[in-house]
């Protein structure tokens, strides 16, 4: 099978780690791709590739596939799904893992994610979505303070506040427009990946992501500073749990729409006093809990991939996963999330396994590899136990050097001894 890939985050070098192994894939063209996807260039005797092109473009990523004799194309980020891209290879008759422009808006509107929960009876946020100030000033006062004000849009990550200060949270609600305000949940984290043609649908093992900047969850929102799999201390109903109240509802609702969602549906949610409530839903693979998800993949992926964008699903095999646990531990850019410094030079990354990159560049002038994003790369590592993936991590993370770069250093630190609970949760 030949894939395309597109994206060049820490997420797609996940997942071409996982694409290459699998035996069926005789060719991988990442477009555009990052440095750490190029070492595998080499790893792999040749059969990963990169390519340029406008990957939100429609038009240029069919011409691609077209190119490339692409059997499948694994959409990764979200904005060329918004953007329509699985709708333009669709239309020419090509493979995609990723929903239509249509289906995506799960992710590309929180209001519009809303009122599909709302129609489905999916279990979430009160909310409400707040245009003028008048409005935004009476909602933050009816759901009171910690306050959670939400960019509609697409905001990589950045478009959320929760905060005690409704002189901030009003000024960011000013700031974006079109907001969505919401009742705060508390409780612990969590994410689950769900594999799906837009009927059959497959859970991934559920991954804990630590949105917040420094330990403890002090700081400011960030995409994501770290992650593990399995949860040692989730019910084991959880995943059932999930399937049952949020999944087949949120994929019968956009289905009886004429929209249905095949691809990778992304659920957020708080696991409340009565029981899990969804916070978001994004519709492609979080970053960076695939890097965990995958590294405990047994089932090669492309198969299963292929599988649910050829409608599929329902007959491909269970998923095997290997024992034990993953960490992820990312490394941000001096100065992230607010203004990440760009081109320093890192060290101890280049080729290295388990070292998944993101936000790196080759310099065209020496050849070092440098910082060219927020969060830069991350550091992966499996163990027997969720300690022993841990050390590991952050042992591999320790031979890494970045002049201002930062990193948690309390990913799955009270999940490895047995809690349950993430910092700043109550
Ligand atoms: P989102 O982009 O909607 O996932 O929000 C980013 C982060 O903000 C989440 O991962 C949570 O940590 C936090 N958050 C979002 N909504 C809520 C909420 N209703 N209650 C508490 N925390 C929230
Ligand atoms: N880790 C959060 C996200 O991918 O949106």
């Amino acid at each position: 099978m030949r894939v395309l890939l597109l994206g060049s985050g820490g997420r797609e070098h996940a997942l071409a780690t996982a694409l290459v192994a699998d035996p069926s894939v005789t060719a991988l063209v990442c477009v555009p791709g990052n440095p750490g996807i190029a070492v595998l260039r080499l790893a792999s005797g040749g059969r990963v590739q990169l390519a340029d092109g406008d990957i939100c473009d429609p038009a240029v990523v069919a011409a691609l596939a077209v190119d490339h004799a692409a059997d499948l194309v694994v959409v990764g980020p979200e904005a060329p799904l918004v953007a329509g891209v699985a709708d333009g290879l669709r239309a020419k008759g090509i493979a995609t893992f990723g929903p239509s422009g249509a289906a995506a808006m799960l992710e590309g509107s929180k209001a519009f994610a809303k009122d599909v929960m709302l129609a489905a009876g999916v279990p979430t946020a009160g909310s409400r979505v707040c245009q003028t100030r008048a409005e935004l000033e009476a909602a933050l006062d009816t759901f009171g303070s910690p306050y959670v004000v939400k960019d509609d849009g697409l905001a990589a990550g950045k478009g959320v506040i929760v905060t005690d200060d409704r002189a901030a949270a009003l000024a960011h609600g000013l700031a974006c427009g079109r907001v969505v305000v919401e009742e705060y949940l508390a409780g612990p984290e969590v994410s689950l990946f769900v594999v799906t043609d837009g009927t059959a649908a497959v859970p991934l093992v559920p991954a804990q992501d630590f949105k917040r900047v420094a330990d403890g969850d002090q700081g400011p929102n960030t995409g994501g500073m770290g992650a593990y799999a399995p949860l040692p201390w989730a019910s084991p109903s959880l995943v059932d749990d999930v399937m049952r109240s949020v999944v087949r509802l949120t994929l019968a609702e956009l289905a009886s729409r004429g929209t249905p969602f095949a691809g990778l549906l992304y659920v957020g949610l708080v696991l409340t006093a009565e029981g899990p409530k969804v916070i978001e839903f994004n519709c492609r693979f979080g970053d960076p809990e695939t890097q965990v998800v995958l590294a405990l993949l047994e089932t090669p992926l492309a198969g299963l991939l292929h599988a649910a964008a050829t409608g599929c699903l329902a007959t491909h095999p269970s998923l095997r996963w290997r024992d034990g646990a993953a960490v992820t531990v990312v490394l941000a850019a001096a100065g992230y999330p607010e203004t990440p410094r760009r081109g320093d030079v890192i060290t101890g990354a280049d080729g290295v396994p388990g070292i998944i990159h993101a936000g790196t560049a080759r310099s065209a002038d020496d050849g070092t590899l440098r910082s060219a994003g927020g969060r830069v790369l991350c550091a992966t590592a499996t163990g027997q136990t969720l300690g022993a993936a841990r050390d590991a991590a952050y042992r591999l993370m320790e031979q890494v050097t970045l002049e201002g770069g930062h990193y948690r250093k309390d990913i799955a630190a009270v999940a490895s001894i047995g809690g349950s609970i993430m910092p700043g949760a109550s």
